[in-house]
C-alpha cells in the first residue's frame, strides 16, 4: 500500500521523511487504540460512511460503504494563504507563524494537546451506543461521528509531530493512553469523563459538548500560527454534522414525547414508552452546564496571554470586529462578593472566555427554539429551556458555590436538596436505559423517538445505512 492509501494528505508527507516516519509510528498505536476502545461489536460490518479525501467540495464528501478499520483517516488542512498575517493581539499585522514561535511554545501545545485529548474521549465514551441504537440510520450517523473524531485526532497529532519534536511525539503518544472516565488516567477535561452510554446522552452530548468544539475551533481557526488554524477550519466543516445529529436527534425525541403525550389522557408517556420532557430537561441541564465549564475561567490570565500572543482569537474575529488589538475596554461580569451576586468590571482580554461562551449560548439557544416548535407544532404547551450559566459549574467563579436554575445564588443544603428535580438521577437514567434496545431493521425506528424528516446524501430513511 502506498503512502497516500496508509495516510491519505494534502501536506506533502511524502516530502518529509522525519515526520513521516513519525505517523507511521504512530498509526499501528492508533490502530489498537480503535480496536480496543472504538465502536463495540461493529468493526467488520460495512457501514456507509463519508470519507474526507481532500479539502475541496467534492473530494471530503466522499460516500462509500467502509469498514470502520479500513476508514481513511488523513490528514487535511485548508489551503494556505498567501501573505497569511497575525489577525489580533499584540503581533496583530505582522506575518502569520508558520513554525512555533519559541516563547509561545508551552501555551500552543498545551492548547493543541487540550483539543486533540477530547477526539478519542468522546469515542470512548460512546464506544457502546450501537448495541441500542434506535434506526440504522442513527447507528451509521454515530459511526460517522466517531470515525470523524478519530480524524480530529489524527489532525492534532499532525501538528505535534511535525512542529513540536520529541515532546509533540511523547504527547501523541499520551493521547492514546488517557481513558475517558479511568479515574488513574482520565481525560483531560471533565465533560470527557462523564459517560455518555444511553442515546439521549449521546444526542445531548452531540447537541452541546460538539458545539463547544465548534467554538473552540473557530478561536483557533482564527490563530496566527497558521498551521493550526488551516487545520481546524477543516475541522470544522466535520463538526457541524456532529452538531446535526445532535439537535436533530433531541428534536426528534421531543418531537416523539409530544407525540405519546397527546395520546394519553394524562400526558403520561412513561405509560407508552416515551421519555418525559421533564427527563429531557434534566439531560439539557446536565450537559449545558458541564460543556460551559470547556470554556474555562470567567476571568482568565490565559485567555488573555493566548490573546495577546496572536494564538486564540474570538468567535469570528475577522469578520465580527474592528478593533483585532483589545488591549483597551472592559467586561462587566457577575462575581460572587461576601456571599452576594456583584458586577466586576474585568478587563477585556481576560474575559475573552466569557465571550466566547456567550457566543455558544446564543447558539444554544437556537436549538432550544427548534425543540420548542416542535412542542408546539404538535399542540403541547410545556417548554424546554437552557438553565443560567451560573447553574452546576464546576470550573471557573461559580464552581464550589450553589445556584438555581435562574442563576440564584442559593445554600448547598438547597441545593442538594432539590438537585433530584434538575438534573438526571439514577432511577432517571435507568429508565432511560430501559427504553434503549435496538432497532436494526431498515425503516424502523423505536418508539421513544420520532424518525428524520430525510435521510443522508439523498438516501432514504428506509435505506440500509449499516449492513449487518
Ligand atoms: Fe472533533
Ligand atoms: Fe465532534
Amino acid at each position: 500500500m502506498n503512502l497516500y492509501d496508509r495516510i491519505p494528505n494534502n501536506v506533502n508527507l511524502s516530502e518529509d521523511k522525519r515526520l513521516q516516519r513519525a505517523l507511521e509510528k504512530w498509526l499501528p498505536n492508533f490502530l489498537s487504540w480503535w480496536h480496543d476502545m472504538g465502536p463495540e461489536g461493529f468493526q467488520e460490518k460495512d457501514v456507509w460512511l463519508r470519507t474526507a479525501i481532500d479539502v475541496g467540495s467534492e473530494g471530503w464528501a466522499h460516500f462509500d460503504y467502509v469498514k470502520m478499520p479500513e476508514y481513511r483517516w488523513g490528514i487535511f488542512l485548508e489551503p494556505a494563504q498567501p501573505d497569511a498575517k497575525v489577525g489580533f493581539g499584540d503581533n496583530y499585522g505582522q506575518p502569520a507563524y508558520q513554525e512555533v514561535p519559541g516563547e509561545f511554545r508551552n501555551a500552543l501545545r498545551r492548547i493543541i494537546v487540550t483539543q486533540g485529548d477530547t477526539e478519542p474521549a468522546s469515542v470512548e465514551q460512546q464506544r457502546l451506543l450501537g448495541h441500542t441504537c434506535p434506526s440504522l440510520y442513527d447507528l451509521r450517523n454515530l459511526f460517522q461521528v466517531n470515525v470523524e473524531e478519530g480524524r480530529h485526532l489524527w489532525a492534532m497529532v499532525y501538528l505535534l509531530h511535525g512542529y513540536f519534536g520529541r515532546d509533540g511525539r511523547d504527547e501523541a503518544d499520551a493521547l492514546l493512553e488517557r481513558r475517558s472516565g479511568n479515574p488513574d488516567k482520565p481525560r483531560i477535561l471533565e465533560a470527557f469523563n462523564q459517560p455518555c452510554d444511553d442515546w439521549l446522552n449521546f444526542y445531548a452530548f452531540t447537541m452541546f459538548t460538539d458545539r463547544d468544539g465548534k467554538y473552540q475551533l473557530s478561536a483557533l481557526a482564527e490563530s496566527g500560527f497558521e498551521p493550526l488554524a488551516r487545520t481546524c477550519k477543516f475541522m470544522l466543516t466535520e463538526e457541524a454534522h456532529h452538531m446535526f445529529v445532535g439537535d436533530t436527534g433531541l428534536s426528534r425525541v421531543v418531537k416523539r414525547t409530544a407525540q405519546l403525550m397527546k395520546q394519553n389522557p394524562d400526558e403520561d408517556v412513561r405509560a407508552l414508552g416515551g421519555i418525559p420532557l421533564e427527563i429531557i430537561q434534566k439531560y439539557i441541564n446536565f450537559w449545558f452546564s458541564y460543556s460551559l465549564d470547556l470554556f474555562g475561567g470567567e476571568i482568565s490570565s490565559n485567555s488573555a496571554d493566548f490573546f495577546a500572543a496572536g494564538l486564540k482569537g474570538r468567535f469570528k474575529e475577522q469578520d465580527q470586529y474592528k478593533d483585532h488589538v483589545a488591549a483597551e475596554g472592559s467586561y462587566t461580569l457577575m462575581v460572587v462578593e461576601d456571599g452576594k451576586l456583584v458586577p466586576r468590571e474585568v478587563p477585556l482580554r481576560n474575559a475573552l472566555n466569557e465571550i466566547l461562551r456567550g457566543e455558544y449560548v446564543k447558539d444554544c439557544e437556537k436549538g432550544l427554539a427548534r425543540w420548542n416548535k416542535a412542542l408546539a407544532d404538535e399542540g403541547v404547551n410545556q417548554r424546554l429551556y437552557l438553565p443560567n450559566v451560573r447553574f452546576h459549574r464546576h470550573v471557573g467563579e461559580y464552581a464550589g458555590r450553589h445556584f438555581d436554575l435562574a442563576g440564584n445564588l442559593i445554600a448547598k443544603e438547597e441545593f442538594e436538596r432539590r438537585k433530584t428535580v434538575w438534573l438526571p438521577t439514577v432511577e432517571d437514567r435507568e429508565y432511560v436505559r430501559s427504553l434503549m434496545k435496538a432497532v436494526t431493521e431498515p425503516g424502523k425506528i423505536a418508539n421513544w423517538i420520532a424518525p428524520p424528516s430525510t435521510g443522508i446524501k439523498g438516501k432514504p430513511f428506509e435505506f440500509e445505512y449499516v449492513r449487518l
